[in-house]
């Protein structure tokens, strides 16, 4: 019997709308649940959004709604995005029900009522965005890590969880269960934070200062500290403390989270079960962090990536594979779109797709559209075996899931398709069809592949859930609640003799990167850049900036963004083309003197080479044009 499997999320700010971070996280957890489910598990998946605390007023205030409002808006865009991914959660929570907040105030009462919770006077440097005090170590040039703002000092009383009195006891415990926190790196991060004296939990905050928060059950001054009140969301959507889920999940529990909240649950939330007399959860899972071209994801730096514009421009599956296959779990990662591209061209629509439509194509040719006869022994005379490569592609897949290691795990499976893919040159079908004394050797052929396509379909169910159905279907099976079983997949062979097939289909049609990546307007930038990082002189001036006199300037039809610019650049004249049309005439351009960069690889836009750009400041609806202030001569490089 296979236990239990428990899952959750972090339950995300609701000071912001869902993004690509918010995304890898909640798509990685539902892909380790489905594969729970393939192993035969009973699985509960839990997401929800965390909703009190003062980055919540802040927002609410900014956006000129009630905190209740607000929130109500946020937590319901993150609820109606994650079925949009075939994301498919069991209980979506939020930490302004009714049913948590009387938890966490059951749980409050239990701390104090044992002594782990003291009053005391404090003063100490407190971060407004982080919500939190810090100390000197944890400072980085005097200024919180994360925001880079000076922590202001405040003196106030407040309430205290006694953590330093468990700080042993969770020492002793993470090197007693080495897998409890994973990958190791973020265990040994833990273990060598608790080498410090650790320092007792502010769990308070002055109604003064905040009042959308939960009143503490022992002070009707106070509100509970967000973190304290977030983190029992793992237990209360449960039904914690009666609930037949929380006795039957519980003990299997797995929490999923970025590197950046490590610190509260790999030692808040253990020692608040621990003082609160509840079993600690199982496993902790940590991973990296999600880069736009090198630069942290922000708000503030505009780069942030919205999940819709992904699944509308590359599909739900797409996406869901890209994240898992490209990110190390536990390593950060670099998002471009230009990496998805490549990824969906060259895995999705060349490795898998040819190879769906190849094999497909063979066997309605070949045998009319109806599976022939599979005698095993009727092997054909190949050193290649799909049927032993096949269980060793499943059984290496099993061990990466089993460790979160879900980039292994598809490169398993995508090992598995090279090897079908080998299969079919070295078996040249297509020979074999031209006599007729091989016919037998090409049923076992088609077979054998056919079989191999139905053991990917299975494979990439978790992650790709609605291909893994199309494909079944396609091979003649009927989706029915088990054809995704490791134990099902396994069993080989299971194509139904005799059948009919349908007609194939397109798995993924390749991408035109041009028409996507040149698609974006001046100050309409899907993701917009990043602030960048400082560099050396010398990779500065790897840049050709060139003043230029613009010649000629026309509409390029069907293009109502773009203007085909003529540039005289001293001994040469050029084409380059500019996302301006929005804002200057073609007769307005004609002899000004602009900068553009002359060294920029060609690109094609809407069928004209451009050859290096103009450069202009541009704003939602303005946009300057950079011009010299005195008459050089075109060609002129600027320094
Ligand atoms: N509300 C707290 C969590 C409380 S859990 C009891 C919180 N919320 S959050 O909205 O800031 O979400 C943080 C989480 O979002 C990260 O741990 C991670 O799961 C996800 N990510 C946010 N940005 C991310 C990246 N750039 N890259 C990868 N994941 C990221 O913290």
């Amino acid at each position: 019997m296979t236990s239990p499997f428990y899952i959750t999320t972090p339950i995300y700010y609701v000071n912001a709308k869902p993004h690509l971070g918010h995304t890898y996280t909640t798509i990685a957890t539902d892909v380790a649940r489905r594969f729970h489910d393939m192993k035969g598990s009973d699985t509960f998946m839990l997401t929800g959004t965390d909703e009190h605390g003062d980055k919540i007023v802040k927002a609410a205030e900014k956006n000129n709604v009630s905190p209740r409002e607000y929130v109500d808006e946020i937590s319901r865009q993150f609820e109606q995005l994650w079925p949009l991914l075939d994301i498919h959660c069991d209980r979506f929570i939020r930490t302004t029900e009714e049913r948590h907040i009387a938890v966490v105030v059951d749980i409050l009462r239990k701390i104090y009522d044992s002594g782990d919770i003291y009053y005391a006077e404090y003063e100490g440097m407190y971060c407004f965005d982080c919500e939190r005090f810090f100390n000197e170590r944890e400072l980085v040039d005097g200024k919180c890590p994360d925001h880079g703002k000076e922590p202001v000092s405040i003196a106030e009383s407040n309430y205290f969880f006694k953590m330093s009195k468990y700080q042993q006891w969770l020492i002793d415990h993470i090197t007693e269960n080495p897998d409890f926190i994973r990958p190791e790196r973020y265990r040994n991060e833990v273990l060598s934070f608790l080498k410090e004296p650790l320092e007792d939990l502010c769990i308070s905050r002055p109604k003064s200062r905040l009042q959308w928060g939960i009143t503490l059950p022992f002070d009707d001054d106070y509100v509970t500290y967000v973190w304290f009140d977030a983190l029992i969301n793992y237990i209360s959507a449960l039904g914690y403390p009666d609930g037949e889920n929380f006795k039957k999940f519980w003990p299997h529990s797995h929490h999923v989270v970025a590197k950046d909240i490590l610190k509260p649950h790999g030692i808040y939330w253990p020692i608040m079960l621990k003082a609160a007399g509840i079993d600690i959860y199982k496993h902790l899972l940590v991973h990296g962090y999600w880069n736009i071209e090198h630069s942290k994801m922000s708000k503030s730096l505009g780069n942030v990536v919205d999940p819709l514009y992904l699944k509308e421009t590359y599909s739900t599956d797409a996406i869901r594979y890209f994240l898992m296959r490209e990110m190390v779990f536990g390593l950060d990662s670099s998002f471009s779109e230009s990496v998805i591209i490549s990824r969906i061209n060259s895995d999705l629509a060349n490795d898998l797709g040819n190879l769906f439509s190849r094999v497909l194509g063979m066997f309605h040719k070949y045998f009319d559209s109806t599976v022939p006869d599979y005698a095993p022994e009727m092997k054909a005379e190949f050193k290649l075996d799909l049927k032993t490569d096949a269980q060793k592609a499943i059984s290496q897949f099993v061990t990466a899931m089993d460790n979160f290691e879900f980039h292994k795990a598809l490169a398993a499976v995508w090992d598995y398709i090279s090897k079908m893919n080998k299969y079919v040159d070295v078996t040249a079908p297509w020979e074999l069809a031209k006599k007729k004394e091989s016919k037998n050797q090409l049923a076992a052929v088609i077979c054998n592949l056919l079989e191999g396509l139905r053991v990917v379909s299975g494979l990439i169910y978790p992650v790709m859930p609605e291909t893994a159905v199309k494909m079944q279907k396609h091979l003649g099976f009927a989706p029915d609640s088990n054809f995704h079983r490791i134990e099902k997949i396994s069993q080989w062979p299971q194509m139904i003799t005799n059948q009919t097939l349908p007609k194939s289909i397109s798995l993924f049609p390749r991408i035109d990167s041009d028409a996507i990546l040149t698609k974006e307007e001046p100050g309409e930038k899907t993701l917009a850049e990043p602030v960048s990082p400082e560099i050396e002189y010398e990779d500065f001036s790897k840049i050709d900036l060139r003043s230029a006199r613009v010649i000629h300037a026309e509409k390029i039809p069907k293009a109502n963004k773009l203007l085909k610019l003529e540039i005289d650049l001293g001994d040469h004249t050029r084409t380059i083309v500019a996302g301006i049309a929005k804002f200057y005439t073609p007769e307005e351009l004609v002899g000004k003197s602009v900068v553009m960069v002359a060294n920029l690889k060609p690109a094609k836009l809407m069928g004209v080479q451009s050859r290096g750009m103009l450069l202009a400041a541009v704003e939602k609806e303005i946009c300057s044009v950079a011009v010299l202030d005195r008459d050089m001569p075109p060609g002129t490089r600027l320094k």
